[in-house]
């Protein structure tokens, strides 16, 4: 590794960085993580802080996990690569699709398709409804339907049901035949229902008109975050998909619940859909699969959703998509350990534990603190802070205020994220109680200056 002197001279000059401005990154380049050990990591300077992203909602079981660590090793040994498309796998492949069958049968999962990431799996889940109701004579049902705020990754499908404006309007015009459904947002919401429940019946409500709307045979899948993360950590009431699976019943429209946050313990389940009692037909997963040790994803059907595919004729229900990584051999060995070690240390409890801590330190903050407008979290290891400068209007903060809450939380020890006017967390799964109060102090740290710049 070059010296020190290099790598803070060369930061962010060759290399644009996802999410981010490039010429800003230039002038202020990112912070340089050079180690992590547990649930902390240490940057370039020697600063060591509580890790309160999870690397980016994935490294759920930490980052001293040895096993994964060796079994990417050993599978790095005996096999670096080999292709899965149909006339050859691997070993580690087909052991990790018999664990995952067996780790979401109670979701309803049957068969899984990987692929090297969410954005991945998300497009996958997409093209295989679109096929399945072409596969069982209904080539009209095209059409997608999402929730606004919900985040689905970054490919052209994904973006397109993506329901964020940031991740859209510069790459318009995107996948014709996507429509976006009201959030379950009660802090705001076009109803002006603060009431979880009765927004959560107006949503569904509207769900309805919209789908009567397009027509229900030109309708292939709904697709929702369980907990919508990347949006705002917007928790919906227990009733709200539950709810939205009887209007996809009644329907006829597939529902893809994408758990790539969601899934692998963090909502104190092992996926969100479990955590609110629904089989969806699909499920999309990424990050906590390999807790981020290894770029992996896959995307998992119900017995009934594999049934057409694998009874369908060889014209219309062949899979002619996939990558080239997809089923990789290390990817596969990386997610078999971490599952085991997932469910050996039962991060999810912790998780269910953790979160409530989380929930309750962030709520006396948010009493302390005016410029906290919304908290919201509460089910497991996923909680935001919505930052206003003006809690009757509901304003807002700028970008410049959340930098100044975000640097002053890193300085004061723990590293949150900044997205939109919201500070996010989602720390590793395996945390304990005495870095949550750490992450707890810092932020009181960081709201402190916040309110200070205004
Ligand atoms: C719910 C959800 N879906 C899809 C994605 C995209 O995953 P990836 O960044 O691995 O492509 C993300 C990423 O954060 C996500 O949160």
């Amino acid at each position: 590794m070059k010296d020190s002197n290099f790598l803070q001279e060369n930061n962010a000059r060759h290399m644009w960085h996802p999410m981010g401005h490039a010429g800003a990154m230039r002038d202020h380049p990112p912070r340089i993580i050079s180690s992590a050990d547990g649930s902390t990591i240490t940057d370039a300077q020697g600063h060591k802080v509580v890790d309160g992203v999870g690397g980016l909602w994935c490294v759920n079981v930490g980052y001293s996990c040895e096993p994964i660590k060796k079994a990417i090793a050993d599978q790095l040994q005996s096999l670096p690569y080999y292709s899965a498309f149909a006339g050859t796998t691997n070993e580690p492949a087909i052991e990790l699709s018999y664990e995952l069958r067996e780790m979401f049968a109670p979701d309803g999962m049957a068969r899984a398709f990987f692929t090297s990431g969410g954005s991945d799996a998300v497009e996958t889940a997409l093209r295989l409804c679109r096929q399945y109701h072409k596969i069982k004579g209904n080539p009209g049902r095209t059409k997608f339907l999402s929730l606004k705020k919900g985040y689905h990754g970054t490919h052209f499908g994904g973006a397109s049901v993506n329901g964020n404006n940031r991740f859209r309007i510069n790459y318009e015009p995107l996948l014709p035949g996507c429509f976006h459904l009201p959030s379950p947002y009660a802090y705001r919401n076009p109803f002006d229902e603060t009431d979880p429940d009765r927004l959560a019946d107006l949503c569904v409500a509207a769900a309805v008109d919209e789908i009567e709307f397009q027509g229900a045979d030109t309708i292939a899948a709904f697709i929702m975050e369980p907990i919508q993360g990347a949006g705002g950590v917007i928790v919906p009431p227990a009733s709200f998909m539950p709810k939205m699976r009887d209007v996809c019943d009644r329907y006829g429209i597939l529902m893809i619940a994408d758990e790539v946050i969601t899934g692998y313990g963090r909502t104190g389940d092992w996926s969100g859909s479990r955590h609110f009692g629904v089989k969806p037909d699909l499920m999309t997963m990424a990050k906590g699969i390999t807790s981020g040790y290894f770029p992996f994803g896959a995307c998992m059907v119900s017995e009934a959703f594999a049934e057409v595919f694998e009874n369908g004729d060889a014209a219309t229900a062949s899979i002619f998509h996939g990558y080239t990584y997809s089923a990789h051999p290390v990817g596969s060995a990386a997610a078999l350990a971490c599952i085991r070690e997932s469910q050996r240390m039962k991060i999810n409890e912790n998780a269910a534990l953790r979160g409530d801590d989380l929930f309750a330190g962030l709520k006396k903050l948010a009493e302390k603190h005016e410029i906290v407008g919304d908290v919201r979290g509460g089910e497991g290891l996923m909680s935001a802070l919505e930052l206003v400068t003006d809690q009757k209007a509901k304003t807002a903060a700028s970008p410049e205020i959340l930098a100044t809450a975000f640097n002053a939380t890193y300085e004061a020890g723990a590293m949150v994220r900044v997205g939109g006017n919201n500070l996010l967390m989602s720390p590793p799964l395996i945390i304990t109680q005495t870095q949550i109060d750490t992450m707890l102090s810092a932020l009181e740290v960081g709201l402190t200056a916040a309110a200070q710049s205004l």
